[in-house]
């Protein structure tokens, strides 16, 4: 985003990552020349700090770090041992990896629909879309409110299922329920965190943790992501490589003291911007169908590259890839 000032030209990016960095390398350079030192790279003393300081933040017993945000949705999933035809119910304004890590675990995810004021999903819309071919549930924390995950659990108790927290986008945030705050990653059967480097807690590239307070679960995950073996060279199912590297867990041990600042300054700037945009008026009177028409064109219109330049091998990718997505 580009603005004028009486300066001259502004330049205000969503993120940045350098600005950051520059604040916070002399604490995270050394810890990565520790590791590098000690030539630890895989499972290095790093990543058992990490997990255990993570699932201390979740309110959670055990952190089990992996590979990606997406692995730390898709390994607990796949401890469902889902079968063809089970069902996830999930939200459908989210990130992609949410319903993709459904889809590859085997399930079928299906969506309800989210509530207006904080756009996660909602309780009354899940009950609605139940079958008994349903598993588990899976809300995702977005904008840093954690979904009403209180009251999906009664649903899911009732019926055996399981929920799994998405907060892939929501390290440290937390929901008052019954009087007492309680942690992204506390009260889900399993909970995902993604550590990609935009993520409010961010590693020097991919990353995820899942924690959980199901010691079975733990057990599970902890095979689930060194291919199906906790002990090396005893593999009792078939699991993936998914780990955390040494060096970026120590830049999210070096990182993770700066979270809470961090998160405080971020609901600043959301402060002030509410307060210096207070004035101005949203909307201009026009309720959801007084133009059909238009409101309709706005769901439906797909708008596709006709520009003179356009190359027949260009034109046929496109034609390829809207075919792919109705295959
Ligand atoms: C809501 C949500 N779920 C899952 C993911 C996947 O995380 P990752 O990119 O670390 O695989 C993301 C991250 O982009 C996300 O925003």
């Amino acid at each position: 985003m580009a603005l004028l000032s009486d300066t001259g030209v502004v330049n205000v990016p969503l993120l940045d990552l350098v600005a950051q960095y520059r604040a916070i390398k002399d604490e995270v350079l050394p810890a990565l020349q520790a590791v590098i030192e000690s030539q630890q790279f895989v499972m290095g003393p790093s990543v058992p700090r990490l997990e255990s300081a993570i699932a201390g933040l979740a309110h959670a017993k055990h952190g089990i770090a992996c590979a990606s945000g997406t692995d730390a949705l898709l390994l607990p999933l796949q401890a469902l041992d889902l079968k063809p035809g089970d069902e996830v119910v999930t939200t459908p304004f989210t990130f992609f990896a949410t319903a993709g890590a459904i889809h590859n675990a085997g399930g079928t995810p299906v969506f309800a629909d989210v509530e207006p004021g904080t756009l996660n999903i909602d309780p009354a819309a899940v009950e609605a879309v139940l079958t008994p071919r349903t598993r588990a549930v899976m809300p995702v924390h977005l904008y840093g409110q954690m979904a009403a995950v209180e009251r999906m659990l009664p649903l899911a108790r009732a019926r055996g299922l399981r929920v799994i927290e998405d907060a892939a986008q929501a390290i440290g945030a937390r929901r008052r329920i019954d009087g007492q705050w309680r942690m992204a990653g506390e009260l889900g059967w399993a909970t995902g965190f993604s550590f990609f480097p935009s993520k409010n807690l961010g590693a020097w590239g991919d990353g995820g943790m899942m924690v959980t307070s199901d010691d079975a679960l733990a057990e599970r995950l902890r095979k689930l992501r060194l291919h199906g073996g906790a002990k090396q060279y005893h593999h009792d199912e078939v699991g993936t490589n998914s780990r955390l590297d040494s060096l970026q867990a120590a830049v999210l041990l070096a990182k993770l003291p700066h979270l809470a600042s961090w998160s405080a300054r971020r609901r600043d700037h959301a402060s002030y911007y509410d307060k210096g945009l207070s004035d101005i008026p949203g909307d201009l009177g026009y309720k959801a169908g007084r133009l059909p028409q238009a409101e309709r064109a706005c769901r439906e219109v797909l708008s596709l590259p006709v520009f003179p330049e356009l190359t027949q091998q260009q034109l046929d990718h496109v034609i390829e890839t809207i075919r792919g997505f109705y295959r």
